[in-house]
């Protein structure tokens, strides 16, 4: 490697060291996570799945893509069978008998985008009526927005939250399903720091015979530890990416239950959209799930919650808005209207005390280019062993930079100095 390069990896490292990452989205990957990632697994192709590749050489891929899927229903605490069972035809599958509650993962789509578009693939015809919420309330690009591609291969309808109380509103979505009639109906979200009801959208999609697909890519840690209600119940296919409350690789995993989704989803994963899968991730995604078993995981999940639950607390003592009151996830949303900065403004502030977050809309505004909020988030921190008190300090910090204008460069140096008490794993 240049020596270019390999500082640039230096300097990038030494940044996440000495920074405070509260984007609620970002975590940090296990060395282990980062030994699979780095592996000669990255050498070898192998389009299609376990027992059935178009290139030969897979025996051993093909052990290491059963032993992820087989972990991750482990992870989840899913009863579940391995893509191997499933047929080479689509005939054959409804011949599998006892298996209709069973769920299946597909590990191989490369991030939470393709994942998402594959399940359009798989679910819906081009030009079919679909429903998410809207990105300005919440909810990701690929659950309807404007020029993303779900918007113009399908007929997408956006469900928001009530303008009272700024929660899902789920009497929106009843109506508005019963208007649309959509082929699938989308629960989970980008932005949005309160309990989804995945009971309720479960409920919802199953009178107007929509799939229900839970797109839990922020969420999907919390649900593991046992810190957020679950999806599986209430849905046909849960989706979410790896990168984030997992502590994963980048990249995605599709959960279907019963064989007829599990194929439908295969088949759009690849030949549908990709050729072959990124083995390397496929067995740091292993890692994670092996990971994501042990007690220290449960308990991680739920000191993310509690930390964000604290930093929600002191920011409010301090007389920052919060949307829809305050946090029972990971995640906060902060109205910066009454505190007269934009939320670019914001950011830019805290970046120069090391304090990494991102301008977020919020409900009301109208130019999402200049949006007046700031997202924030405690599942980074929560990785480097930070607790109640550091929370405590983190909002102090907030207040000094944007109540009390104090120069960000003697924030900076506390921020550094809390930096260096709970290093990232790394060299
Ligand atoms: C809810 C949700 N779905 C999908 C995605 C897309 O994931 P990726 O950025 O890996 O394409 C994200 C990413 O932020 C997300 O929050």
């Amino acid at each position: 490697m240049s020596k270019k390069l390999s500082n640039l990896i230096k300097a990038e490292t030494k940044r996440q060291q000495e920074t405070l990452g509260l984007i609620p989205s970002e975590n940090i990957a296990s060395p282990a996570v980062l030994a699979a990632l780095g592996s000669p697994l990255t050498n070898k192709y192998s389009e299609g799945y376990p027992g059935k590749r178009y290139y030969q050489g897979n025996q051993i891929v093909d052990e290491i893509e059963l032993y992820a899927q087989e972990q991750g229903l482990k992870a989840f605490g899913l009863r579940g069978a391995l893509s191997s069972v499933l047929p080479m035809s689509e005939s054959k599958v409804s011949e599998l008998k006892g298996l209709g509650n069973s769920w299946f993962l597909n590990v191989q789509a490369h991030s939470g985008s393709p994942a998402n578009a594959a399940i359009y693939f798989a679910l819906a015809e081009p030009g079919d009526t679909v429903m998410g919420q809207s990105l300005a309330h919440g909810g990701h690009l690929t659950h309807g927005a404007n020029l993303n591609f779900s918007s113009r291969f399908y007929n997408a309808v956006q469900y928001g939250l009530d303008p009272k109380k700024d929660l899902i509103d789920y009497d929106q979505v009843e109506s508005l399903a019963k208007r649309h009639k959509p082929r699938i109906i989308y629960s989970g979200t980008t932005a949005y720091p309160q309990i989804i009801d995945f009971k309720r959208f479960g409920k919802i999609a199953k009178s107007v015979g929509a799939y229900h697909v839970a797109d839990v890519s922020h969420i999907a840690g919390l649900i593991a530890g046992g810190a957020h209600q679950a999806p599986f119940p209430y849905a046909d296919v849960v989706m979410a990416t790896t990168h984030k409350t997992m502590r994963g690789p980048r990249g995605a995993v599709i959960f279907s239950k019963g064989p007829e989704l599990a194929y439908k989803i295969n088949k759009a994963i690849i030949p549908g959209l990709q050729g072959g899968p990124h083995n390397n991730v496929t067995a740091a995604i292993a890692v994670m799930f092996e990971e994501m078993q042990k007690v220290a995981f449960k308990r991680y999940a739920k000191q993310v919650v509690k930390n964000a639950a604290v930093l929600a607390a002191e920011l409010k003592r301090y007389g920052f808005a919060l949307v829809s009151g305050g946090t029972k996830t990971h995640l906060i949303l902060i109205d910066l209207k009454s505190k007269n900065i934009t939320g670019k403004a914001a950011a830019l502030l805290l970046e120069e005390a090391g304090i990494v977050a991102n301008k977020n809309s919020v409900p009301g505004d109208e130019k999402p280019f200049n949006p007046s909020g700031l997202r924030i988030g405690t599942p980074l921190l929560t990785s480097r062993g930070m607790k109640e008190k550091e929370m405590k300090e983190v909002a102090m910090f907030m207040h000094h930079l944007v109540d009390l204008k104090e120069p960000a460069e003697f924030v900076r140096k506390e921020v550094v100095k809390l930096c260096k008490k709970f290093p990232l794993p790394y060299k």
